[in-house]
């Protein structure tokens, strides 16, 4: 099979104001009748709100469901794509975060597929394609909306279970930067600390190369300038508008080169111990750091010098990971990331899912092999 060097599927519209669009969009992919996927707090925001009239406005019939809820189990995506089933709908759009996209990206694979969600996590299950997804992202993180994965939680053993919806993409994405506006400044930084994780991770995947390296350079310079403007002021359009770009970009990211181990720490860290997926994420990553610089010095010196670190030339692995690692932990701190020593965590009740970690499937894609030893050595690191 070729791997291509760069893939992008997704027709997108990106400016102030774009999801007054939404019906445009819905006409232009000959579709008359979406299932509209959001959870709770984007209803009583008023954000789903605005794209629904918008849909009202032009006559367009549409079924809500509003049951998404973080971290989604496989029983939401399957009982909401039954109910888009009998509904009669013929696409999907999905407002939200990352939750409210990979339920509506479940329920486009179970449209066209049968079974339920997690049939799905075998790759060599097959998967009809899937279109008709609409995607409108109201958070500036994931980059769910422009990825090929879906993170589904297996409630029978609280793990996160990543599927590869490869037939599932976005046909369309819509980044409306006002729908973001006023974002708490702790979600902000959550949210953008998981884009920079996307962006350093892809960046130093088995599977990066000179094109994508471009991408996520750029992608972690742009974080590490307008994410701390956006936290500062919720209401800057600007940096709203830079972070949700570069949110999508690192999906892009994702979905040409993958993560690698410092998204094992955070999806066992997340599942085991509820911690926000981009904070898992922010702290995970001083670890991983320290694990790949041996394998990868130019790489992890360069992330670290974009956030600021300086190197005189003569530093070794270690000292260059050192040097890039308290780069970060600063600016985490400076965006009001309560640190891993605050959450009540033990060492010893982190390192037991050494395994989990070095099993969880990104972990392969680490550019140098994850053992469980290694994986444990991270994990004391982190809450250490
Ligand atoms: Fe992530």
């Amino acid at each position: 099979m070729l791997k291509f060097t760069l893939m992008q599927r997704s027709k997108m519209l990106a400016f102030p104001g774009a999801s007054s669009k939404i019906a445009e969009v819905v006409s232009d992919g000959g579709y008359s009748k979406p299932f509209v996927v959001f959870d709770k707090g984007v209803k009583s925001l008023g954000i789903a709100d605005r794209v629904l009239s918008a849909l009202r406005s032009a006559g367009i019939a549409f079924e809500e469901f509003s049951g998404v809820v973080p971290d989604p189990p496989c029983d939401v995506v399957d009982s909401a794509a039954a109910a888009c089933r009998s509904s009669g709908c013929d696409c999907v759009i999905a407002i939200g975060g990352g939750s409210s996209i990979d339920v509506a990206k479940g329920v486009s694979v179970l449209r066209f597929n049968g079974g339920g969600i997690l049939d799905y996590a075998d790759p060599s299950v097959p998967m009809a394609r899937c279109p008709g997804l609409i995607s409108v992202p109201t958070t500036a993180g994931t980059g769910s909306e422009l990825s090929n994965g879906i993170i589904i939680t297996d409630p029978r053993t609280g793990s996160k279970v990543p599927i590869v919806g490869d037939k599932a993409m976005s046909e369309y994405v819509i980044l409306d930067p006002e729908l973001t506006l006023g974002m708490p400044p702790g979600l902000t930084a959550m949210t953008g600390l998981d884009v920079f994780s996307h962006a350093l991770e892809a960046y130093t995947t088995v599977l990066a190369g000179p094109m994508t390296d471009i991408v996520c350079e750029k992608l972690m310079q742009d974080v590490a300038e307008f994410l701390p403007r956006a936290v500062a002021d919720g209401g800057d359009l600007e940096a709203r508008q830079r972070m949700l770009c570069c949110a999508s970009l690192g999906g892009w990211m994702l979905a040409n080169c993958c993560a690698h181990v410092g998204h094992s720490l955070a999806h066992v860290i997340g599942a085991r111990f509820h911690v926000p997926h981009g904070a898992a994420c922010a702290y995970a990553c001083p670890a991983m750091m320290r694990f790949i610089a041996p394998a990868a010095p130019e790489k992890v010196r360069r992330a670290g010098e974009i956030l600021g670190a300086r190197f005189d030339g003569s530093e070794g692995p270690a000292e260059i990971a050192e040097k890039s690692a308290e780069a970060y932990s600063r600016f985490c701190e400076g965006l009001g990331l309560q640190p891993a020593s605050e959450l009540g965590i033990s060492r010893d009740a982190a390192a037991a899912l050494a395994r989990e970690v070095s099993e969880e499937c990104f972990a392969g894609l680490t550019p140098r092999k994850v053992s469980e030893a290694d994986a444990r050595a991270m994990l004391e690191d982190v809450f250490g």
